[in-house]
């Protein structure tokens, strides 16, 4: 089956407890089971895995690469914003890519503001809580299908 790979970075393990004003109540395991549902509906399968270290965030991507995931959606969290190393190894896709965030960082901390990951993705939805997983998801899903 069609397999989109959904990957999480640091700290994101401890969604539902970490800071929950700004990401909200669902735990890690919520916003899987969600999208798995979702990916499943729109007939595609979903692996999800998480890493707080960055060089297993590099070879999660080698994986989809070679595991041939249709699409990526990838919450890097605090990696996003420095990991070249990361940049490096999503260039190595080709297929679409969504970067996804649950907060809008861009309202946030200026050291927020940058990307280091953007340039490598085709989309990015930020800004919507958990409901930016699912919404990435849909994109992942639509861009698949109007590719084949
Ligand atoms: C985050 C935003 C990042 O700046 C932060 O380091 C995270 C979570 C988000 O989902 O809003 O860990 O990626």
């Amino acid at each position: 089956m069609r397999t989109i790979h959904l990957l999480n970075g640091p700290n994101l393990n401890r969604l539902g407890t970490r800071e929950p004003s700004i990401y909200g109540g669902e735990t890690l395991a919520d916003v899987v089971e969600d999208c798995r549902k979702l990916a499943e509906n729109e007939g595609f399968a979903l692996i999800a895995r998480q890493s707080n270290v960055e060089g297993e965030l590099v070879d999660f991507v080698h994986r989809a690469v070679d595991e041939k995931a249709v699409g990526v959606v990838i919450n890097a969290g605090a990696y996003t914003h420095t990991s070249i190393a990361l940049y490096d190894a999503l260039r190595l896709l080709d297929v679409p890519v969504v970067e996804t965030h649950l907060s809008n960082v861009h309202r946030r901390e200026s050291f927020r503001h940058h990307s280091a990951i953007a340039a490598a993705a085709t989309g990015i939805v930020m800004g919507f809580g958990a409901l930016s997983y699912r919404l990435a998801i849909l994109g992942v899903c639509e861009l698949v299908r109007s590719k084949s």
